[in-house]
């Protein structure tokens, strides 16, 4: 398992971590839009309702700023006897904290507790840019994304 750096610290998503930089890491990714702090409150309370299905990290540097995000959703299947599925969404470190095994670590964590709760897989999509990345935390390429957007 890699190690943090120094100072650092991860643990699941909390409540304050709108006001310590949560969303602004998740701009690395992709649009995030104007959360206000009540409509995180909100999504924040319906996450803790769902704690069995929606497992939500953040990492912190020392300053306690957000510096990495990531998510692990289990999904409750008919098959393979009821089987549970992993989905890994959302995992961005902040531009400048990249390349210090942060988005590594990230995985670790999340393949843990998917191992854990009794997933028999975890998937993810990613762009080819980042099957690299990927590939160093243990995956390898199955299948082919498609999307169809409303
Ligand atoms: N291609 C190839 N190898 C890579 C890449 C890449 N794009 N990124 C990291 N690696 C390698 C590192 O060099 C390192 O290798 P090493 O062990 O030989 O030194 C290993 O993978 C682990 O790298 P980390 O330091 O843990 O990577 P980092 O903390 O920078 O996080 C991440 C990687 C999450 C992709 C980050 O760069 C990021 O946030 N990017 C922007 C957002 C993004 O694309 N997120 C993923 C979207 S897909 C999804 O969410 C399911």
């Amino acid at each position: 398992v890699a190690q943090l750096p120094e100072g650092y610290t991860i643990r699941p998503l909390q409540k304050g971590d709108y006001q310590k930089g949560f969303l602004d890491v998740l701009r690395v990714l992709t649009t995030v839009g104007d959360v206000t702090e009540e409509q995180w409150d909100a999504r924040y309370e319906w996450l803790t309702q769902h704690n069995d299905q929606y497992f939500l990290l953040s990492i912190l540097d020392p300053s306690s700023r957000i510096v990495g995000t990531g998510a692990l959703i289990v999904e409750r299947k008919f098959i393979h006897n009821l089987g549970l599925v992993g989905h890994i969404e959302d995992i961005a470190v902040s531009k400048d904290q990249q390349g210090k095994k942060l988005g590594l670590r990230i995985i670790q964590a999340l393949d843990y507790v998917a191992e854990k709760v009794g997933c028999y897989k975890s998937i993810l999509d990613c762009s080819e840019a980042n099957e690299g990345f990927y590939v160093k935390c243990g995956f390898k390429r199955a299948g082919l994304e498609m999307a169809h957007y409303y």
